[in-house]
């Protein structure tokens, strides 16, 4: 464990009742920038994302933030301790308004100000503060998500697949926000897109079947000839 890292996960193993996906994966984040996750469908991501943020019990090995074991804390206090997490799924309260959400985003913080901030990171959003977020289309759905994570202020934010069924032009937009973010927090982003994830990310990580199979610097994961080789169906 290093002072360097602000999360560090170290042979964990995680799974589903009794069928385990993830076998012996080590991770460790540094206090600002980007680590990439990547990997074919069913790899393991969503999964590592889970066992990071409480929702999955660590089955072996251990998940340290600021060097302090959290894998036994329940969700909401990885949260209070630093962590935002952006699932892949149901990442909004469909049937609440953007201004509700970011509300319930809102609650943990004291600072009156933050709403106003998010929206200047995403100013669609403020356009439609009193729809309802389930009829926000895709993009504006991932903005509304990583707008509320960003609420509680945390030092990790946890992103799985925050481009997935976003519009072209939409994704270009959410990634500069998300290269801006990780100049100055920690940041963990699953992403299926490799040019983008390496640009947010100065760090990779390859899962194959609940390993990690590659694991260096953004340049040598993208150099590594077996890469395609775990990205390809
Ligand atoms: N709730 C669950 N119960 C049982 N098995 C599950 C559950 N969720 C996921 N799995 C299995 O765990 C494995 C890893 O799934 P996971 O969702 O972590 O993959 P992923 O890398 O995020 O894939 P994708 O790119 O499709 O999002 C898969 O074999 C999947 O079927
Ligand atoms: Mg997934």
């Amino acid at each position: 464990m290093s002072d360097d890292n602000y999360l560090d996960v170290r042979d964990l193993d995680a799974g589903y009742g009794r069928s385990q996906v993830l076998f012996g994966v080590n991770l460790s984040v540094p206090w600002r920038g980007g680590v990439a996750i990547l990997g074919r469908n069913g790899a393991g991501k969503t999964t590592l994302m889970k066992a990071i943020i409480g929702e999955l019990p660590v089955l072996g090995g251990s998940v340290s933030l600021d060097s302090r074991s959290v894998g036994a804390l329940p969700t909401e206090q990885r949260v209070r301790l630093g962590m935002g997490y952006v699932p892949q799924e149901h990442s909004v309260f469909g049937r609440l308004s953007v201004r509700e959400n970011l509300a319930v985003g809102a609650l943990t913080n004291r600072d009156g100000g933050a709403v106003d901030r998010v929206l200047e990171t995403f100013p669609k959003l403020g356009q439609r503060m009193d729809q309802v977020a389930g009829t926000l289309s895709g993009g504006e759905r991932k903005m509304l998500a990583i707008a509320r994570a960003l609420l509680s202020d945390p030092r990790l934010l946890l992103l799985d697949e925050p481009t997935e069924g976003v519009w072209i032009g939409v994704i270009e937009e959410i990634t500069e926000r998300l290269i801006l973010l990780a100049r100055e927090i920690a940041v963990v982003i699953v992403e299926q897109h490799l040019d983008l994830a390496l640009r947010v990310a100065d760090r990779a990580l390859v899962l194959d079947r609940g390993r990690v199979a590659i694991t260096g610097s953004a340049q040598q994961v993208r150099d590594d000839p077996r890469l395609l080789q775990y990205l390809a169906p």
